[in-house]
């Protein structure tokens, strides 16, 4: 059976003060239930040794937002994956639609970053998902599909396995706009697929795919209950204890 998995991803908010207890008052609400997948938080950057001193002591792991596709050396301002991977972080998230708009990431740069995180043993959260002008005009199997074939496919299967997707329409992020739990199911079925095809169908299924655009307590049951929908990449939602923890139990 593939991972269920509802992560957290903070962005850019947050005071170091806030940040604590926000995590902390997670990880005691969770403390005594009975849960049988995993929980990411994915804090700025500069919380993440913090965040990871607290996943020590409670069942959270912790993701970063992004990595550098560079080893080491003279790059100004990024950080490597194997500094993530001393700190014991789990994943990363890689391909987030804000980093392909505003940082004008391109599929080569993210799949180095891939590559890079795969080399320490961090895995890639790894997001597609296509704007509104292209579900208007019908085109969104096929960004989906591009964006699956230019980061993800240069990986042999071993490497592949180590990869979670999130589906991520951008027209759903941040918009209070949700995608239905039929649209959801669409694309991660259609996902899965691909993987299916350009892997073996063992692979496929038990590659974990998360839904992420405006999931909140009130929608996360009907979409976690869906088929291929392997629970959920939370943002504004995710910055209060309370509801981020009523969409972790929602998982079933
Ligand atoms: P949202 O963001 O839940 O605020 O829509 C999701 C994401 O960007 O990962």
């Amino acid at each position: 059976m593939r991972k269920k998995i509802v992560a957290g991803n903070w962005k850019m908010n947050k005071t170091f003060q806030e940040a604590e207890e926000l995590i902390s008052s997670v990880a005691d609400r969770l403390d005594n239930e009975e849960i049988n997948y995993e929980v990411v938080i994915c804090p700025p950057a500069l919380y993440l040794e913090m965040a990871s001193d607290y996943a020590e002591e409670s069942i959270l792991q912790i993701a970063a937002q992004n990595v550098s596709g560079f080893e080491n050396g003279a790059y100004t301002g990024e950080i490597s994956a194997s500094m993530l991977a001393e700190m014991e972080i789990a994943y990363c998230i890689v391909g987030h639609s804000e980093r392909r708009k505003f940082f004008k990431e391109t599929d080569d740069q993210l799949a180095e970053k891939v590559d890079r995180l795969l080399d320490y043993n961090v895995r890639p959260i790894f997001c597609v998902g296509e704007q509104l002008e292209e579900r208007e005009v019908g085109s969104q199997f096929d960004v989906v599909r591009s964006q699956m074939v230019n980061g993800l496919f240069h990986l042999n299967k071993e490497e592949f396995s180590n990869i979670v997707v999130a589906y991520e329409p951008v027209w759903a992020i941040g918009t209070g706009i949700v995608a239905t739990p039929d649209q959801a199911q669409e694309m991660h079925n259609f996902i899965r697929k691909l993987i299916s095809e350009k892997y073996n169908p063992q692979i496929a299924d038990a590659t974990t795919i998360l839904y992420g655009g405006s999931c909140n307590a009130d929608n996360s049951t009907t979409l976690f209950s869906k088929k291929d929908v392997d629970g959920g990449l939370i943002g504004g939602a995710s910055l209060k204890a309370d509801e981020f923890v009523k969409i972790v139990m929602s998982v079933k």
